[in-house]
């Protein structure tokens, strides 16, 4: 009998993941609960972009369950994706946006997908999306390429946004951006999060975006989530692998001074 974990919004049971004869992942177990902000941590190469299309739909697993607000999207010796389109927003690292069309098209696809909206409803939710993450109305012309990192990622993210997801996924949202930009978008990340209350799944390599925005981090290490937990269980973890990632000196930097009360 299958059981309905409502409570949850993204269940991992016991999911592994190989390409070819390459293991990327074993037997990982986690639960992300409704309103939770995740953060997804791991070296470059861990699988943590794997396991994010896993838990949207997009790519099967080798081995174990799926289940996203108690849907089952994949199942051993059945494989039923269904993304859930319209509760799920997806940021992907390189913002993800159709290179051919401009900034109000691509907001709108996703409302005109709903195959409901008259255009005049839809120009009110793009223009409403596009204020939401602090773009100019004027925005809406620009064409991809004409768009700064820092534009792209939020025009990215007003798409993600455009249906109201329940869950959010962002994959790497800083990467690319410098200090400045990734601050800013860190801390639009975490107002909209507080306005809309999505849950969020953050996966990044990017240690200085976790305290603002992450209430729990699971990090992938080995082919294992090495650790789960708030980030002061995480900095107090022996795994060896997670002492690097997060004693490192630039982990030092941002987190010295909660590492030593964590000692004192
Ligand atoms: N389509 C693919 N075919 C073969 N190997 C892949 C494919 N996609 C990813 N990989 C490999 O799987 C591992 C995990 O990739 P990925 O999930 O992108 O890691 P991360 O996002 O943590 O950097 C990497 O070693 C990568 O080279
Ligand atoms: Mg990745």
């Amino acid at each position: 009998m299958t059981q309905v974990d409502d409570r949850a919004a993204v269940k991992l049971e016991r999911v592994s993941m190989r390409y070819g004869s390459m293991r990327v992942y074993e037997d990982v177990d986690l639960v992300i609960e409704r309103g939770e902000r995740l953060g997804l941590v791991g070296g470059s190469g861990s699988g943590k972009s794997t396991m994010m299309r896993q838990m949207i739909g997009l790519q099967a697993p080798t081995a174990g369950r799926v289940t996203v607000f108690g849907q089952t999207l994949y199942s051993p010796g059945a494989r039923h994706a269904q993304m859930l389109r319209d509760r799920c927003g997806v940021l992907f690292q390189a913002g993800g946006l159709f290179t051919d069309l401009n900034v109000y098209d691509n907001v709108a696809l996703p409302l005109r997908e709903l195959r409901v909206l008259d255009e005049d409803l839809i120009r009110e939710l793009v223009y409403l999306k596009l204020r939401l993450v602090g773009l100019a109305p004027e925005t809406a012309g620009l064409m991809p390429y004409e768009l700064s990192g820092g534009m792209t990622k939020r025009a990215g993210l007003a798409r993600a946004l455009a249906l109201e997801p329940e869950l959010l996924f962002l994959d790497e949202p800083t990467s690319g951006l410098d200090p400045i930009g990734s601050e800013n978008f860190v801390r639009l990340i975490g107002r909209l999060h507080s306005e809309l209350e999505f849950t969020m799944v953050l996966v990044t390599h990017d240690l200085l975006s976790l305290p603002a925005l992450c209430d729990r981090i699971a990090v992938l290490a080995d082919g294992r989530l090495a650790a789960v937990g708030t980030l002061d269980e995480i900095l107090a973890s022996q795994h060896p692998t997670v002492q690097k990632l997060f004693h490192g000196a630039r982990a030092q930097q941002i987190f010295g001074a909660r590492m030593e009360a964590g000692h004192a």
